[in-house]
């Protein structure tokens, strides 16, 4: 019998970024169910806050970080107010992400590439630096980086978020490298089409898309938040202690069948 114990959150405290729905939030109830407290953070406070209910009537805390996590000050006051709250944190979930319109190469303009890269990259970047410092002084940690199949293939006209994410995956490598020597191990989720308010708003603005998606993906169907979360906790865990610096793929077989 193998021993499920090894993928138990209990005891701990995890940061969620971007957990006021979609990926974000179905991790969090997931990780409080598996026992850990949870920090959750996004910009809107009165979205986290019903997460936080939700986790609070499972019996776990949950603290409430309002922040925009594109900007570097605001990734340093997270951190800090977590660990004045909590006193420590054991895992990090950098989910939050945006692509905010479709453009081409050709179209794609700074303002573009400022608001995508300063969050997708910039702030998953410094966020993890911050929070790794207080890892490292508490003897380890876990991180897990939300990165996407676009860092693979990269769709048309989302070309910028394609450079952003394929930076989550190099971070991840360079983080882990860096961390192991400090107990810190560094993963990252790759998902395919799942729906949440990001992909479905693209599939609202063209016409024809979610079709064309499910066309793309052996398993026939759009992925759901939930269908993230065991890969979540399995990264989170004890179960993966021996893996670090790695990319697990959750796409319905998308991309490489
Ligand atoms: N859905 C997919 O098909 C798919 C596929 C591959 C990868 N992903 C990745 O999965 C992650 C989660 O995406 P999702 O699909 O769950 O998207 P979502 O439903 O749009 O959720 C995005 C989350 O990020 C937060 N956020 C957005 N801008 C922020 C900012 N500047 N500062 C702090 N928080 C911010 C949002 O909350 P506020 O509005 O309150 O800030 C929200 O909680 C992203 O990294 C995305 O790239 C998604």
């Amino acid at each position: 019998m193998p021993n499920l114990k090894q993928f138990s959150l209990e005891g701990k405290v995890t940061m969620v970024t971007g957990a006021s729905r979609g990926i974000g939030r179905a991790t969090a109830l997931a990780f409080a169910r598996a026992g850990s407290d949870l920090i959750l953070t996004s910009r809107k406070a009165e979205d986290l806050e019903k997460v936080a209910a939700d986790i609070r009537n499972e019996g776990r805390r949950a603290l409430v970080i309002s922040a925009h996590l594109g900007r570097t000050e605001d990734t340093k006051n997270v951190a800090a107010t977590a660990r004045a709250a909590f006193g420590r944190i054991d895992i990090l979930v950098n989910n939050a992400g945006t692509s905010p319109i479709f453009a081409s190469f050709l179209e794609s303009d700074e303002r573009l590439w400022d608001a995508i890269m300063n969050l997708n990259l910039k702030g998953l970047f410094f966020l993890s630096q911050a929070v790794a410092k207080i890892m490292k002084e508490q003897g380890g940690g876990c991180i897990i980086n939300v990165a996407s199949i676009d860092g693979y293939l990269p769709e048309t006209d989302n070309g910028v978020y394609a450079v952003s994410k394929a930076g989550v995956i190099m971070a991840t490598k360079v983080m882990a490298r860096e961390l192991a020597a400090f107990n810190i191990r560094v993963n990252t989720l790759a998902p395919g089409f799942v729906h949440t308010k990001l992909l479905d708003a693209s599939f609202q603005a063209r016409p024809g898309r979610e079709e064309e998606c499910k066309g793309f993906v052996p398993q026939g169907r759009i992925g759901e938040p939930e269908d993230m979360v065991g890969t979540m906790i399995y990264l989170a865990s004890d179960a993966s202690k021996f893996v670090t610096g790695h990319v697990v793929i959750a796409d319905g077989g998308m991309l490489y069948i």
